[in-house]
């Protein structure tokens, strides 16, 4: 086989079989297909796009192209939940006490990566102590005796995706359905678990700029999951403006943990509750999401919830006196309010905006060997359909370097759209797709 050959085939439209695949993806991953012919292979893949079969030979190749995980000495059903990524998304860590709290195991590997903010791993070390390394058996066991564990790749989950993606990163190749499908399905298969729930968000801070585009790729990664015998399920939600109020590591932390607590602002409350009732009913712990939403709302007002939360963090190594008083945690120097410059009806903030805002500040990465400032970032204090009256703030800043300040105000003032109408809101969760 010559990877010229596969080249050539996908520019005329052709379909790759499963063996053509498979030479792509291990002599990718062993360095033996160099870049630039990876390169043209994605590019033609983005302009002829892979049917079904396509999508899932190469979900497959890439799954198998590391370590696969096998979680099976864990008892109950192992439901993961993926999000495809956006700004304020700091679901995971309110989410997994809730459902760890409603008896579901809870086995969650998670990255740092680029973005506007840390990733998960990042955001739980803002809490003093927290340790994210640790063996597979080790994970094993805390998710036996607690229900719960969120630690870094311990293995080498999917290298082929790894390289392939870094390589998509810097040829404009991301944002293709079938890439973005295979690439996340091939993680969340190699990760080991029983079933998936799908965050797939839409709007001005996701990848997936409209909402059919979005319903496009959750129906390819459901087929992709079910095809490869996981129960899987999609959940199409909003990214137009941030999820939440904070934005920013230390800041989203304090969010997630006031969520647990019963507060917390809420569209990210709504989200945690509904993601939550999917784990539970794919895990078979309840019979409908009426029924799931009722011990999700249960298990938080009762505080067990934190409670399985503060061990978990114990667990890890964390203290847990960050968790009983937030404002122990990590906090900027200084805040700034952005004040609206008239009075009017918030009719957009876009996510994207106020994301490169907070990297600006600091709060993200933007190579891999940044060093995140976790204390800085913003928290909106309008969301979208509130009335703002000139001069009142529409969001905090918190910030260290002054210089960044100016930057991060400057690009958070174009994030805002205020008007005399007041706007429809649209919806939290567009649909589900199973
Ligand atoms: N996240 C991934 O893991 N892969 C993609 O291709 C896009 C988002």
């Amino acid at each position: 086989m010559r990877m010229y050959d596969l080249i050539l085939k996908k520019r005329n439209g052709e379909a790759l079989s499963k063996a053509e695949i498979q030479y792509f993806i291990d002599g990718y991953t062993d360095g033996t297909i160099p870049d630039y012919q990876a390169s043209a292979l994605l590019m033609a893949i983005y302009f002829q796009k892979m049917n079904e079969a396509e999508t899932a030979f190469l979900t497959e190749a890439m799954m198998h192209s590391g370590d696969v995980i096998d979680l099976s000495a864990i008892d109950g059903i192992k439901v993961d939940k993926h999000s495809t990524g956006g700004v304020g998304d700091k679901t995971t860590i309110a989410l997994a006490p809730i459902v760890a709290a409603c008896g579901v195991p809870v086995a969650k590997m998670s990255g740092r990566g680029l973005g506007h903010t840390g990733g998960t791993l990042d955001k739980l070390e803002s809490i003093p102590g927290f340790d994210v390394h640790m063996s597979i058996d080790q994970f094993i066991n805390n998710v036996n005796r607690l229900k719960i564990a969120v630690a870094g790749q311990t293995a080498d989950l999917a290298p082929a995706d790894k390289k392939i993606y870094a390589l998509r990163d810097v040829t404009a190749t991301v944002d293709n359905i079938s890439l973005i499908a295979s690439s996340v399905m091939s993680k969340k298969l190699a990760s080991g678990a029983d079933a998936i729930v799908l965050d797939v968000k839409t709007g001005n801070g996701a990848f997936m700029k409209n909402t059919e585009d979005a319903f496009k790729l959750a129906s390819e990664m459901v087929t992709i999951g079910s095809n490869m015998g996981r129960n899987t399920i999609a959940l199409v939600t909003n990214m137009d403006e941030p999820l939440g109020n904070a934005v920013g590591n230390s800041l989203e932390v304090k969010e997630a943990i006031d969520t647990l607590k019963g507060e917390g602002p809420e569209d990210f409350r709504e989200l945690c509750i509904t993601l939550a009732s999917y784990m539970l009913l794919l895990a078979g712990n309840i019979d409908s999401i009426e029924a799931g939403r009722e011990k999700v709302e249960n298990v938080i007002s009762t505080g067990k919830a934190l409670e399985v939360f503060k061990t978990f963090v114990a667990a890890q190594g964390g203290d847990i006196k960050y968790v009983e008083d937030t404002n122990l945690l990590n906090s900027s120097k200084k805040i700034y309010p952005l004040q609206s410059d008239k009075s009017g009806y918030i009719n957009r903030i876009y996510a994207e905006e106020v994301g490169l805002s907070a990297l600006l500040l600091g709060a993200g990465r933007e190579t891999k060997d940044s060093i995140i400032d976790l204390s800085v970032g913003i928290v909106l204090n309008k969301k979208v359909g509130d009335y703002v009256e000139k001069g009142e703030p529409l969001a905090f800043i918190h910030y260290n370097d002054e210089d960044k300040k100016d930057n991060a105000v400057e690009k958070l003032k174009t994030a805002y759209l205020i008007n005399e109408d007041n706007p429809a809101k649209s919806p939290l969760i567009f649909g589900t797709v199973t």
